[in-house]
């Protein structure tokens, strides 16, 4: 079992690059594989759970070449996946399993998904249900709702189908089903969620509405040819350095070509709302029409917040990060309507509340938030992070700003989203 020990820093400094985002590199690739030619994307983000997604269209007969942040998928159109021999396994990759079941659904062929032990506990009816309404047929343990699945061929119609849970994924999931329906497949979101797959769309010239809160798509569309994409850095991943560059006195650190999606940033509005020192810059749109900038962050005193409503979607995998970003902060910060983190890669609302709580922080949980009180010092103990990579890295900033060194057990997944995280942390740390 791979573990991280974290020792507190006297500062952050320096300027430093997150790897790509890395719901845009699974986008990329999967729409570039039912592309005509070849894509070229730059920045991609070599993790487990991106690497999954290749493996999957790889194993579908797709051609791609991947050294490093740099891919090459060659499509040869939206009916020219193949068989797979075996079940597609998604790994630890929740992304890649929801929207590949919309994906799959449109198939001319059988096909089983199946991923790791965390991914087979997390629920999978809310693409199923919609899904089966299009007309798919997938089946699998408890009423379909958890992996391994059966997907088999059937021919979808579109649907318009109201979101019961503000989700990228089931949306995603529908749209990509849409590609292959008859007719118009409308989403109705109940809160806007991370925009990606429409943005991706586009950029592949693929006609999509966007209606007050309806996103459709109509079937079957016409081929597309490949692009260049260029990912920006991750949020997500940034959003641990914000953080620890927050927290830890003295620091100053600058993060380069950060993508600043608005489904995406809510993290920044919120911490600016606590009183954090974060200047945005250099605002670019590059491929795909992603925005990016870069981030100065610097020290700064922060006072406890309320967070909850239309703002959990556009920042629901930072709940972690804001946890310990609340323990520092002055005053009580509440954390309301982010029951989603319940049944993200581990019990997020549960596993940060028992690891700071052993930290030293004053953290209860509640059935869909935190109460945190602030500040508190911390003290560096053995933690585990319950294989879940955005706890791990988590309690590693926690880490930064305790007394005494903090033992981070079950590190391995942080691969699933942030290849480099130990070093960057280290080349950004002053002893
Ligand atoms: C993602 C959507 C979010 C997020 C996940 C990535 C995506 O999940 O938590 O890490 O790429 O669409 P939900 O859509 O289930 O909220």
């Amino acid at each position: 079992m791979k573990k991280l020990v974290v020792h507190p820093v006297q500062r952050l400094q320096g300027t430093l690059a997150v790897p790509g985002d890395k719901s845009i590199s699974h986008r990329a690739v999967m729409m570039a594989s039912l592309a005509y030619g070849a894509t070229r994307v730059t920045h991609f983000l070599p993790s487990a759970d991106c690497l999954s997604t290749i493996g999957i269209f790889k194993s579908m007969g797709v051609k791609i070449r991947q050294s490093g942040e740099r891919v090459t998928i060659v499509g040869k159109g939206l009916n020219s996946l193949k068989p797979p021999k075996k079940a597609l396994d998604a790994g630890n990759s929740g992304t890649t399993a929801r929207i590949l079941l919309g994906l799959l659904a449109g198939q001319p062929f059988t096909s089983r998904l199946t991923g790791d032990k965390y991914l087979k506990r997390r629920p999978m009816r809310r693409v199923v249900k919609p899904l089966a309404q299009m007309g798919a047929r997938i089946t699998g343990p408890e009423d379909a709702n958890l992996l391994p699945l059966k997907i088999e061929t059937r021919k979808l119609k579109g649907i318009t189908y109201q979101l019961p849970v503000a989700s990228a994924q089931v949306k995603s999931a529908l749209l990509m089903a849409g590609l292959f329906a008859e007719g118009e497949t409308k989403v109705v979101e109940p809160i806007p969620t991370r925009d990606h797959t429409e943005r991706m769309f586009k950029a592949f010239n693929i006609p999509i509405a966007q209606r007050g809160d309806g996103i459709s798509v109509r079937g079957p569309v016409l081929p597309f040819k490949g692009q260049k994409i260029r990912v920006p850095g991750d949020i997500s991943s940034a959003a641990f350095f914000i953080v620890a560059g927050l927290i830890v006195s003295h620091s100053r650190i600058v993060l380069r070509n950060v993508g600043l999606n608005p489904t995406r940033t809510g993290i920044l509005d919120v911490l600016q709302s606590m009183g954090a020192h974060i200047d945005v810059s250099h605002h670019k749109v590059h491929g795909g029409a992603e925005p990016m900038g870069d981030l100065t962050v610097a020290f700064s005193r922060l006072k406890g917040v309320e967070v909850g409503g239309d703002i959990t979607p556009r920042m629901i995998d930072e709940f972690p990060i804001l946890a310990v970003a609340a323990t520092q902060a002055y005053g009580t910060t509440v954390v309301r309507g982010a029951a989603e983190l319940r049944v993200k890669e581990s019990d997020r609302i549960l596993m940060m509340a028992v690891t700071l709580k052993k930290m030293g922080a004053k953290i209860e949980p509640t059935a869909d938030g935190w109460i945190i009180q602030g500040p508190s010092s911390l003290k560096g103990c053995r933690l585990s992070s319950g294989g879940d990579h955005r706890v791990a890295m988590s309690l590693a900033v926690a880490g930064l700003a305790a007394h005494g060194p903090t033992t981070i057990l079950d590190t391995e997944n942080i691969n699933t989203s942030f290849p480099g995280f130990e070093k960057l942390l280290q080349k950004a740390s002053v002893p």
